[in-house]
């Protein structure tokens, strides 16, 4: 069955729809009206309210002003993702993937120390950052294309209801050599290649992201950086069962912060690979130039294995600082994933 979504005649796409948060403060608005007498009711049912045709054609009046009573509450703001995708997790855990040697990094560090340019290139000026820019993840899709059998547009909220979602606690390990051990939801990335039917001419993914200058206002701080922040894999990385594409975190819906609604994590290459709030996956028989080393050849790689023994040009990668408590530990050869990954290398 073809995955290329065909809406039906009668289905509006999502971002017609009235949102959620204004759909709950109209509700307010109704309450509030009911109470003042301006709502008309037949068959004990809300029919309309002043300002509006009883045949239906205005739908948003919003508030008339013919009171002297305060306006209803604004509805609510925040991140609103998060709020509609609560009934999602938790998700239950994959127990193969543990990591035995270092607790799991508390929650309020893993989401206050970030890295996200498009915002800022403070680490954790982030969080607030994505507020004050009022970066949206609703709706969003996901576009599959290049060598695949048919191009798609995915929708994100159909997507994550359909693919089986579970937990891991992975290793994460930055190239700047800080860590942090984090349980991330979400679906191995096969799933969503195995939807996307690469022709088998296929032999790298790239992976865009959003790029939304209004909403990610850092784009402008930074005019050398080739935004949209873009990633890539060969095939057979993209396929092996430790490639996750993460959509939430601790349980929860992902934060934007931490890259929503969706972001790939690769637990044996630095964090970079990990391409935030992905929007595009082409399928190429060429390998592409990616976000860091185009900004700075010569000192981030195309694979990004992390390696002990090879030095970034301007630090060792020896050893990494633990996010939690700022102890430095050895570095592992593959982040510790050597088992699964070791033989992609030869
Ligand atoms: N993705 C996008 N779109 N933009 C970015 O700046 N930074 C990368 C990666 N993904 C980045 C990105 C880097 S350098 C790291 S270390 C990780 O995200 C940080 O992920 P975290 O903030 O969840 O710890």
């Amino acid at each position: 069955m073809s995955n290329v979504i065909i809406p039906p005649g009668w289905r509006i796409a999502e971002r017609e729809a009235t949102p959620e948060s204004r759909y709950l403060g109209r509700r307010a608005f109704v309450r509030a009206a009911a109470a003042l007498g301006l709502v008309g009711t037949v068959g004990g049912c809300t029919q309309y309210m002043v300002g509006q045709r009883p045949d239906g054609g205005t739908l948003d009046v919003g508030w008339t002003g013919d009171s002297d009573a305060p306006p209803p509450p604004p509805p609510p703001t925040g991140d609103t993702w998060e709020m509609q995708h609560a009934g999602l997790y938790p998700v239950a855990r994959n127990a193969t993937f543990s990591v035995p040697e270092r607790p799991v990094t508390p929650e309020d560090k893993a989401t206050t120390y970030n890295n996200f340019y498009e915002f800022t290139s403070s680490k954790t000026y982030v969080k607030e950052k994505v507020e004050l820019d009022k970066f949206t993840t609703r709706p969003w899709t996901v576009v599959t294309s290049g060598l695949v059998e048919t191009p798609q547009v995915l929708e994100f909220d159909e997507l994550v209801r359909k693919l089986p979602l579970e937990e891991r606690l992975y290793r994460f390990r930055c190239v700047e050599a800080w860590a942090m051990t984090v349980p991330w939801s979400g679906f191995v990335l096969s799933e969503l290649i195995k939807l996307a039917k690469p022709l088998s001419s296929a032999r790298y993914v790239r992976f865009v992201t959003a790029n939304k200058p209004i909403e990610m206002t850092g784009i402008f701080g930074c005019p050398e950086c080739p935004f949209p922040y873009h990633e890539a894999m060969r095939m057979d990385e993209a396929m092996n069962e430790l490639t996750f594409v993460a959509t939430g975190i601790y349980g929860k819906a992902l934060p934007r912060q931490n890259g929503a609604p969706l972001r790939l994590v690769i637990p044996w290459k630095y964090g970079f690979k990990g391409a935030k709030s992905l929007f595009r996956l082409d399928f190429l028989d060429k390998q592409p130039a990616t976000f860091w080393p185009r900004l700075s050849p010569g000192e981030y790689d195309f694979l990004a294995n992390v390696d002990p023994d090879v030095p970034h040009p301007r630090w060792s990668q020896a050893r990494e600082m633990l996010i939690d408590d700022g102890n430095y530990v050895d570095t592992m050869k593959y982040n510790g994933y050597g088992q699964y990954v070791a033989s992609l290398y030869g």
